[in-house]
């Protein structure tokens, strides 16, 4: 018999929770061992969910890891491990905090499953992307950040509550970094095929770029203890299914550029095929000049934070 895909999910706060909730709801690997340090708390999680796989039937099993030594031999590690956005934070006030997790924890996911894909979803994104490259020594195809897929749905809700129409049949389009200045793509936007050009007006189009910018605060702002969580789980477990699944679909997330649209070692969003060996193609999408500023922009910014990590020293022998 062979033995089943196992997924190991680091952090067990609303978004790695809501990550293993979702696969055991798809069905989509054997095992999901969850790992907090807050152990309790993702012994009762791992029972809950056990209990609502039974319910529907779902095969996976949710267990947890005690330490981060029984995170071993797993196909896909997601780490959302790290400190929450709260209110009035930018997602870069966190650089420093979750970067030294983020460092600890990716040195146990290299020795205890060096052969698996990594997840980023920890938050600045890009830069958390950035860390856990450099301290796996994993191939750039085994490191992707998720966050493309949650712009580009919240993008795409926008624009479903403008129009009164379209769920469901919406296409949008976000690349570059997890920060205030991504870059929403409406020229690539559409709505069961029709351009947005043809159903929206530039002033309307422009609010959805904006919104879209300031998504995750809009949240924020409402949660106030909390940053969102349903939304960026599920988009982390499409990424999660398309590796397990060998799918070769194709979703904006970050990956390290070498040479792709230009930059050189930082970390954007950008569509790539997701498979089985993680991400096996980035793709190259043609920008306009207004765009490519934009997306230049974007990766300035992402540089800024990896620079501010440097210069701290973070990175061992540099
Ligand atoms: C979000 O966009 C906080 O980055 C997280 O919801």
């Amino acid at each position: 018999m062979s033995v089943g895909k196992r997924v190991g999910i680091v952090g067990a706060g609303n978004v790695g929770a809501t990550v293993a909730y979702s696969l055991v709801m798809l069905g989509a690997c054997h095992e999901v061992i969850l790992r907090d340090n807050k152990i309790d708390v993702a012994r009762g999680k791992a029972l809950d969910m056990s209990q609502a796989a039974s319910a529907v039937r779902s095969h996976t099993v949710v267990k947890v890891a005690e330490e981060m030594s029984d995170l071993i031999n797993c196909d896909v590690v997601v780490i959302t491990a790290g400190s929450p956005r709260l209110p009035g934070m930018s997602r870069d006030d966190l650089l420093m905090i979750n970067a030294k997790i983020t460092k600890e924890v990716i040195q146990g996911v290299a020795k205890y499953s060096p052969d698996a894909i990594i997840i980023m979803v920890s938050n600045p994104l890009d830069a958390m992307t950035y860390v856990a490259l450099k301290e796996s020594g994993f191939d750039r195809s085994r490191v992707i950040g998720m966050a493309g897929i949650l712009d580009s749905s919240r993008m795409a809700a926008f624009i479903q509550e403008k129009l009164g129409y379209g769920g469901g049949q919406i296409r949008a389009s976000v690349m570059g970094g997890h920060g205030d200045d991504m870059v929403p793509l409406p020229r690539y936007s559409t709505v069961a095929g029709v351009p947005l050009s043809d159903v929206l007006t530039d002033a309307e189009i422009e609010e959805i770029v904006e919104r879209t910018r300031k998504g995750g605060a809009e949240i924020v702002g409402h949660l106030k203890t909390g940053s969102a969580y349903y939304a960026p789980a599920k988009s982390t477990a499409i990424m999660v299914n398309a590796i397990l699944k060998d799918t070769k679909q194709i979703y904006p997330c970050a990956v390290l550029l070498e040479g792709e649209y230009g930059f050189n070692d930082v970390v954007s969003g950008v569509p790539v095929m997701i498979g089985a060996n993680g991400a096996e193609k980035i793709l190259e999408v043609t920008l306009n000049e207004q765009e490519k500023e934009m997306f230049k922009n974007s990766c300035e910014s992402v540089q800024g934070l990896i620079d501010t990590l440097k210069t701290n020293n973070f990175f061992d022998g540099e």
